[in-house]
């Protein structure tokens, strides 16, 4: 980004990684654009700069080459060309040479589909980095992962630099969790404890407060010795997740186990939804949400938060019967005085749903990658992009 801003990528070549692996529905249309528009800045100072643009991101998570319709970036594509008000041409077959002239910018095709991205090869990795004299990843998305497109490019590339929104995307997590403003609250939710029992354990050794929600709460609910009927969980997380509550009170910290659910006989967006105490809930009952007393109660403790993170809604949100829980929670966070931070794709369709964008301090564009980092992983692409700026 600086290279960017210094002017000095004038006539270049830059080749820039984003990541616009974006949700697309069965017409082929994009339902959520938030990596879209989030890649704009970066390729907007690199055309006013007067460069040669190149751009790729991958695409779900194809067959190395074997190109299927469904692979393209074409929706990307036109997307990008509204919203830079330019026609942005797709090019496919691109790893051999790509034709494109200085103030010009075009989107190279689905970017995994090229044999050997995936296990990171050096012959296209070299091939990638002789496209460009320039390259910047600005890809925060895939920054966990060791792909030719996010790391063997940036080893051989004459120069490798960060983007803005990779640059902002660690400043501002880093910033949340270095030096937070105290009460410090963390809200892990979703549907298994197991894809988030890392990011459990370090945030127990910081937070002032661990909301869990979702399957990940029911699990919790059973370390209480609380009935949960047939509700998902993971009992042989069980005392994982006692060894989490354990941690917390060591230090004077709570992870608050809800007191009341609302439970459905079927998992139906037209089932009728029943709120139960936490200690009622029957053997063929279905936890699909927290209840009002549980979600006031969390309400109060993240209006009086510093600094709140957020990954992961705390009920089946896309069925309006459980979608209380995670409404109050959003609203909660976006009347909070507390700087907030949120990631994770179903936390974003909540922050659309409850259209509390502007309310929220800073909302990512990674996945894995935001729980990596708050994990405090050192991220594939910071290592390489530390490794090249140190000479
Ligand atoms: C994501 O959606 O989290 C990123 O685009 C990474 O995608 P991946 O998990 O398929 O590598």
């Amino acid at each position: 980004a600086d290279l960017i801003s210094a002017g000095k990528v004038d006539q270049q070549r830059v080749f820039i990684r984003a990541d616009l692996n974006v949700p697309l529905n069965d017409a082929g249309e994009i339902t959520e654009d938030t990596r879209v528009r989030a890649s704009i800045p970066a390729i907007e100072m690199a055309l006013k700069a007067g460069a040669a643009v190149m751009v790729t991101s991958h695409l779900g998570r194809p067959t190395e080459g074997e190109f299927k319709p469904e692979d393209s970036l074409a929706p990307v594509a036109r997307r990008l060309s509204e919203l830079l008000g330019r026609d942005v041409p797709l090019k496919a077959n691109w790893v051999d040479g790509v034709d494109v002239a200085p103030g010009q910018v075009v989107l190279l095709e689905n970017c995994r589909v090229n044999k050997g991205e995936k296990k990171n090869s050096e012959e296209l990795s070299r091939k990638m980095a002789a496209l460009c004299d320039i390259f910047v990843h600005d890809a925060f998305g895939t920054a966990h992962r060791a792909e030719a497109s996010t790391y063997g490019i940036a080893q051989f590339a004459k120069i490798a630099c960060a983007g803005p929104l990779l640059a902002a995307e660690i400043d501002a997590i880093t910033k949340a969790l270095a030096n937070p403003k105290r009460p410090l609250v963390a809200i892990v939710a979703g549907s298994k404890v197991s894809t988030k029992l890392t990011i459990l354990k370090s945030l127990s050794a910081n937070v002032d407060g661990l909301i869990v929600g979702g399957g990940i709460a029911n699990t919790f609910m059973l370390a209480a010795g609380l009935k949960i009927g047939k509700s998902l969980a993971e009992p042989d997380l069980v005392d994982e997740a006692k060894a989490v509550i354990e941690a917390m009170k060591a230090r004077g910290a709570a992870v608050p186990i809800p007191v009341d659910v609302v439970t459905a006989k079927a998992f139906a967006a037209d089932a009728p939804a029943t709120v139960k105490a936490a200690t009622d809930v029957a053997d063929d009952d279905l936890i699909l949400d927290i209840g009002p007393k549980t979600a006031a109660q969390l309400a109060e403790q993240l209006k009086a938060a510093g600094t709140v993170v957020w990954n992961g809604p705390v009920g089946v949100f896309e069925f309006d019967a459980f979608a209380k829980g995670t409404e109050t929670i959003a609203r909660a966070i976006a009347a909070s005085d507390a700087f907030s931070i949120a990631g994770g794709g179903d936390t974003l369709a909540a922050i659309a749903k409850y259209g509390i964008e502007k309310d929220v301090g800073y909302i990512s564009t990674g996945g894995g990658a935001f729980l990596e980092v708050l994990e405090g992983k050192t991220l594939p692409a910071f290592e390489i992009l530390s490794r090249r700026a140190a000479g």
